[in-house]
C-alpha cells in the first residue's frame, strides 16, 4: 500500500468540532491513516512538503453535468427552457462516443484543477458507458447515471426514450459500473425532471432505487414556467409529485429548489431529500435565487453544484461558495449566509448529501484520502494575519490557488500537473468533438 506524508501544513479539517490543526497527515492506501503534530517519515514512500500551505477536504459538488462541458459558450444568456430546446438537447442528441468521453475529460480536468474531488454527475441520453469510462481513468470520485427522457413532444427525436429501454439501460450501466474501483464509482438513477419523464418511469426508478439502494438524482422547481408545466400536467407541484410517486425520501438529491412553496419544504425537511444549490446556474438562467437561508434554518440538507458548463460556465466550486453567500446579503443580511456555512455546503454537507458522509466531506483518520492543498500564499490572500483559516478560502482565493489535488489516495494533481489525463490531447479532442457535434446538430457557428 503506498504511503504519502504531507507535512507542516495547516488542515481545515471540518471534522464535527471544526477543527484546524496544523502538522502533518499519513494517507496509507486509499485513506487517512493519522493525521497531526509531528508524523515519522521514515515509512512513506512519498512526502510532500506543505510548509505553509493549507490542506483542504475536496470538495463535493452535488450537480455536475459532464456531458455538457463541450457546450460551454453555446448557449448563453438563455432562460432554461428555451436554452434546453434551442441549444443543449439538440447538442446532447448529437453526441457520439468520442464526444461523451473528452466532454467528461475535459469537466473532470477542470475539477481536478479546481479542488474538487467528488461529483454527483447527470449524462445525457446515450453513450454514458463512454463518460464511466473517463470517470474510471481519471481518478476522480462519482456518482453517475445516463439521463432518463421517454416524454415531452419537444425533445429530439435522437433523446426520445422508450421506458422500457431507458430503464434497461440504466440497470445495465448500473450492474457494470456501480461499486467500481472499490466504491469510487456509483450509479445514480437520473430521470431529468418531471416534464421529460412519465409516471410509469419514475415509479419504476422509485422501485428500482429502493431495491438496489441507489439515488435518484433530478432536477426540479428550478424555473416558473417549468413548475407551472408540472402543475398542469400533473396537478401538482413538483416535490409534492414526487412525494406522491414515493421518491421523496433521503436518497432523492434535487437540484436547484428555488421555487419552493410550502408544502414543498416541509416534505423535503421530513423526508430527510437534499437540495443541490446551483447559484452560478440560477443567476445565468435568470432562474432566480433560491431561498437557503430559510431552508438552513430548517435543517434541510443542503450543498453545492456549478451545474454544466454552458449554464455558469464555470465548474469551479470557488466561484459557488463565493456567490452562495453574496447573493443573500442584500435581502437576508450579512450574515446570513456566512463563510463557515457555505464551506461546509461544499465539503461535509456535500458528503452528506450523497451518502456518504462517514467516508468523505472532512479530513479524519480512517475516511478516505480526498483532499487539496492550497498554496494561499499570494497577493490576493494577504495579509492572513488575524484572517479567519475559512473565510480566506470562501472570500479571497481562487481555483489557481489549488496546488495539488489527491483523490482516494491517488495524487492527482501535484503542482499543478494533472496525473491522469493529458491537458494537450483532451483541449484538442475538445475543439475536434465540438465541431463534429454542431455540425451534426445542424448549428452554424
Ligand atoms: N432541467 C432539465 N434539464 C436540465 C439541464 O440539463 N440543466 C439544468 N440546469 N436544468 C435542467
Ligand atoms: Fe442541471
Amino acid at each position: 500500500m503506498l504511503k504519502i506524508l504531507i507535512k507542516n501544513a495547516e488542515f481545515i479539517t471540518m471534522n464535527a468540532k471544526e477543527e484546524i490543526i496544523y502538522g502533518d497527515l499519513l494517507i496509507e492506501g486509499d485513506r487517512i491513516k493519522a493525521m497531526g503534530g509531528e508524523l515519522c517519515d521514515q515509512a512513506a514512500d512519498k512526502v510532500i512538503d506543505a510548509k505553509g500551505k493549507t490542506v483542504i477536504p475536496g470538495f463535493i459538488q452535488t450537480h455536475i453535468h459532464l456531458c455538457q462541458t463541450l457546450f460551454r459558450g453555446q448557449a448563453d444568456d438563455l432562460e432554461l427552457l428555451d436554452w434546453l430546446k434551442q441549444r443543449i438537447w439538440p447538442l446532447e442528441a448529437s453526441h457520439d462516443e468520442e464526444s461523451v468521453y473528452y466532454s467528461a475529460m475535459l469537466g473532470i480536468g477542470e475539477l481536478i484543477q479546481s479542488g474538487t474531488t467528488t461529483i454527483m454527475d447527470m449524462e445525457t441520453v446515450h453513450h454514458t458507458d463512454y463518460a464511466f469510462q473517463a470517470l474510471s481513468q481519471s481518478g476522480i470520485r462519482a456518482l453517475s447515471g445516463k439521463v432518463m427522457m421517454d416524454k415531452g413532444g419537444e425533445v429530439p427525436t435522437g433523446l426520445r426514450e422508450v421506458t422500457a429501454r431507458s430503464l434497461q439501460q440504466s440497470v445495465d450501466l448500473l450492474e457494470k459500473w456501480h461499486g467500481f474501483d472499490n466504491g469510487r464509482l456509483k450509479y445514480a438513477f437520473s430521470p431529468r425532471f418531471v416534464i421529460s419523464c412519465t409516471e410509469e418511469l419514475l415509479k419504476e426508478v422509485q422501485r428500482l432505487s429502493d431495491s438496489y439502494k441507489v439515488n435518484v438524482h433530478t432536477h426540479a422547481s428550478e424555473n416558473r414556467g417549468e413548475i407551472e408545466i408540472v402543475q398542469l400536467e400533473t396537478g401538482m407541484r413538483n416535490v409534492v409529485y414526487l412525494d406522491h410517486l414515493g421518491l421523496a425520501n433521503d436518497r432523492l438529491i434535487l437540484a436547484h429548489c428555488v421555487w419552493l412553496n410550502e408544502e414543498e419544504k416541509k416534505i423535503i425537511q421530513e423526508r430527510g431529500v437534499h437540495v443541490s444549490h446551483c447559484p452560478g446556474s440560477n443567476l445565468k438562467l435568470a432562474s432566480g435565487i433560491a431561498e437557503t437561508p430559510d431552508l438552513l434554518d430548517r435543517h434541510i440538507s443542503l450543498s453545492l453544484g456549478a451545474d454544466g458548463a454552458p449554464c455558469n460556465n464555470n465548474l469551479d466550486m470557488f466561484n459557488e461558495m463565493r456567490l452562495a453567500a453574496l447573493i443573500q446579503k442584500p435581502a437576508h443580511g450579512p450574515t446570513s449566509m456566512n463563510a463557515n456555512t457555505v464551506f461546509k455546503m461544499a465539503t461535509i454537507g456535500g458528503a452528506r448529501a450523497v451518502g456518504m458522509e462517514k467516508e468523505i466531506g472532512s479530513l479524519e483518520p480512517g475516511k478516505k484520502a480526498d483532499l487539496a492543498i492550497l498554496n494561499l500564499n499570494d497577493f490576493h490572500l494577504y495579509p492572513s494575519f488575524g484572517v479567519d483559516p475559512v473565510s480566506r478560502i470562501v472570500y479571497s482565493a481562487t481555483r489557481h490557488d489549488v496546488e495539488t489535488t489527491i483523490i482516494n489516495g491517488q495524487i492527482v494533481m501535484e503542482n499543478r500537473r494533472l496525473n491522469t489525463l493529458d491537458q494537450d490531447i483532451v483541449l484538442k479532442e475538445a475543439n475536434r468533438s465540438i465541431k463534429r457535434v454542431l455540425k451534426r446538430a445542424e448549428i452554424l457557428v
